[in-house]
């Protein structure tokens, strides 16, 4: 597969975290989700933690300067060297361009951007379902759509920067999580 440093791109609920773990134990690569990396700060209390917490909670994004710090720290670990998927990360333009230039240092680039497509009164649906069983903060009617219209202004624009850079490719969310992992499976190939 010609696809190892990967950013995930979708909407919230769209299956991200789920269809990452598949991909990162194909590829072995590493799972960067700035959103698990938030949650688990927000858990040990730490400074960044304390700063998003109540952010998050509003489904508000956290700081450009916040994350970018945290996914340079991350992309410059040894592990992170033959490939990536970044889950969540970037979400905004300024994290994109920030993206450009932390791989740059590096002295790599991406390869793909992957983008799940899906409808938004299934993704509703399917994030109250998991707030039934994972009860994560963020996961309530109110927020769920107000991180539904954070990503139309602040994330979708990157489609376009992605597909100006020839390395958008978009694949459907819908439907069952195996017939999804396969259409990525097509996809990365
Ligand atoms: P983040 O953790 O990234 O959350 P999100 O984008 O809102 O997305 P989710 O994790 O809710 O959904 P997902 O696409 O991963 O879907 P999943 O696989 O879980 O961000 C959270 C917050 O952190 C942000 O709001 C922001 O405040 C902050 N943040 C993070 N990164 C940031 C950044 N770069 N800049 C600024 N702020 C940042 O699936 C959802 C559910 O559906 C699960 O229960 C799953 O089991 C189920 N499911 C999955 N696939 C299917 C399927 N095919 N059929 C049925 N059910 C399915
Ligand atoms: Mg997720």
């Amino acid at each position: 597969m010609s696809c190892r440093r990967i950013v995930l791109l979708g909407p919230p609920g769209a299956g991200k975290g789920t269809q990452a773990a598949a991909i990162v134990r194909d590829l072995g690569i590493p799972h960067i989700s700035t959103g698990d990396m938030l949650r688990a700060a927000v858990k040990a209390g730490t400074e960044i933690g304390l700063k998003a917490k109540a952010v998050m909670d509003a489904g508000e994004l956290v700081s450009d300067e916040i994350v970018i710090r945290i996914a340079e720290e991350r992309l410059s670990q040894e592990d992170a060297k033959n490939g990536f998927l970044l889950d969540g990360f970037p979400r905004t333009l300024s994290q994109a361009e920030a993206l450009e230039g932390i791989l740059d240092r590096l002295g790599t680039k991406l390869d793909c951007c992957l983008a799940l497509t899906v409808d938004t009164e299934a993704i509703v649906k399917r994030l109250l379902k998991r707030a039934e069983i994972e009860g994560r903060a963020d996961d309530n009617e109110d927020t769920i759509r107000e991180r539904m219209r954070v990503y139309e202004r602040e994330t979708a624009p990157l489609l376009d920067f992605y597909r100006e850079r020839n390395l958008l490719i978009e694949v459907s969310g819908m439907g069952t999580v195996e017939e999804v992992g396969e259409r990525i499976r097509e996809a990365l190939r």
